[in-house]
């Protein structure tokens, strides 16, 4: 974490004026905190830089690291379902984290996801402003608080803030939820039903920003 604080952030690999493909094509680059040294690729996004809604994550986790996409593994899943229950389409997101490198820790063969600090989120921003700046999304989608912190500036939390039409760090209209993968942590059926029933009306009450 110290590490993270003593190196430059992200801010140096970002090329000015850049297209999506450019953006993603120059992360593969980024030095811009020492997360990139364990993780086998970055991931950087996925969807149109026309798509009207953004989705921001915390950072890709295990399966999202090996196959270079957010939201491909078990809490990706929780999410399209959350989408379709809100009849929002595919082609109309973009999909992206506050932290673009997989952080983890080694045990045995097994890789456990750890939270980004808030030195990786900080460091991590300038590609999350930049996307912001080409995308240009009518509304962002921070789910969890690593997201929140990313989007909008400062610490928040969940509870107090969830659903609220907020504004990012820009001025981009910004509504906070829990991220998809808190629903994978409830043991409970009917717990997880109301956890899933909650997401999707978030992401219904954000789409409604966009029409
Ligand atoms: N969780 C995230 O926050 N992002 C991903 O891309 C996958 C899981
Ligand atoms: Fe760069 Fe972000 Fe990866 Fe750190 S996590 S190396 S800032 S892309």
């Amino acid at each position: 974490m110290a590490e993270s604080e003593e190196r430059p952030g992200a801010e140096h690999w970002v090329p000015r004026d850049a297209d999506l493909e450019d953006l993603r094509d120059a992360a593969e680059e980024c030095r811009g905190c020492e997360l990139w040294r364990d993780a086998t690729q970055v991931v950087f996004s996925r969807g149109a830089a026309t798509a009207p809604l953004m989705l921001v994550g915390e950072q890709p986790g295990d399966r999202e690291d090996l196959e270079g996409e957010p939201f491909v593994g078990p809490a990706g899943r929780e999410l399209h379902e959350a989408l379709e229950a809100a009849g929002i389409a595919d082609h109309g997101v973009y999909r992206t984290n506050a932290v673009k490198h997989f952080r983890f820790e080694q045990r045995g063969k097994r890789r456990i996801h750890v939270k980004p600090a808030v030195g990786h989120v900080v460091a991590c921003h300038p590609w999350l402003e930049a996307e912001i700046a080409v995308v240009r999304p009518a509304v962002i989608v921070a789910l969890g608080a690593t997201a929140a912190r990313a989007v909008l500036g400062r610490t928040v939390r969940i509870g107090e803030v969830r659903g609220m039409i907020l504004e990012s760090s820009d001025g981009t209209p910004a509504l906070v939820t829990s991220h998809p993968s808190s629903i994978l942590r409830l043991r409970d059926e009917a717990d997880r039903r109301a956890a899933r029933d909650g997401l999707a009306a978030d992401l219904g009450k954000a789409a409604e920003l966009i029409r």
